[in-house]
């Protein structure tokens, strides 16, 4: 498996995101788009930044019952994306509905990576809201079991949990890793950070980066920072 920097584009319209990615003019990088974008701009800003030679990272977070899933997996299949995510909660049949639906006539499909605990639940939101008892890094290790189990790819998780899923789900199960900042940068509201060189060394697979690249003065070359560290 490739690694790669994948840039999380969150913008909310066509013209900030297309200005943004026009001033990469050598390498193309993959590119997350989120919930913000895609409901503001549809289905074509996703065929239109395809279009333009980059891969694609569509992070829905799908999460319903495993037809609807499955349903709705298969037209953004259509849409021709590398990667697209779920909820590893809407249980193991709900995943494998879905890769049933990702999986195109030709027997091709993007990549499916699941989401275990989002980062913003906590012990205690775990264990009021959701009444789930046990400790939370157990649960994420048996959420991202349970996507293996699944026939999915991999997991979304922290580059601090990448070598744990590793060790549990194996050398091959993907990481996705957001909270990457550069070691003189501003961590902004991440808690737990790593630099793309420790995630690097941590065996992420994929790391997402926003705002050290978005924000940055000079986009490109905060772009080419992460990838100097994380993939030559
Ligand atoms: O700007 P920043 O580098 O913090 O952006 C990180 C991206 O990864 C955002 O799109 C954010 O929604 C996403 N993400 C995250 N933490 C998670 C899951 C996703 O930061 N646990």
């Amino acid at each position: 498996m490739g690694k790669d920097v994948i840039i999380a584009c969150d913008f909310n319209s066509k013209a900030e995101v297309l200005n943004f990615l026009d001033k990469f003019t050598e390498r193309k990088p993959y590119v997350k788009i989120g919930m913000e974008l895609f409901y503001a701009e549809g289905p074509a800003i996703v065929k239109e930044i395809k279009a333009r030679g980059h891969k694609i990272f569509l992070d829905l977070k799908l999460h319903d019952i495993p037809n609807t899933v499955k349903k709705s997996m298969a037209v953004l299949s259509g849409l021709d994306v590398d990667m697209t995510n779920l909820h590893a909660s809407g249980t193991v049949r709900m995943m494998e509905a879905a890769l049933e639906g990702l999986t195109r006539p030709d027997g091709t499909r993007p990549l499916l990576i699941a989401v275990t605990q989002l980062t913003s639940t906590d012990q205690e939101s775990m264990e009021n809201d959701l009444l789930i008892h046990e400790p939370i890094a157990e649960v994420v290790m048996h959420y991202a079991h349970n996507a293996k189990v699944a026939g999915l790819d991999g997991v979304v998780c922290s580059p601090l949990e990448a070598g744990k899923v590793h060790d549990r789900c194996g050398e091959k199960f993907i990481t996705v890793t957001p909270g990457v900042r550069f070691a003189d940068g501003d961590i902004g509201d991440q808690k737990r950070v790593m630099t793309p060189a420790e995630a690097k060394k941590i065996g992420s697979d994929y790391i997402v980066v926003g705002r050290p690249i978005t924000a940055a003065a000079d986009p490109v070359a905060a772009y080419n920072r992460c990838v100097a560290e994380f993939v030559d």
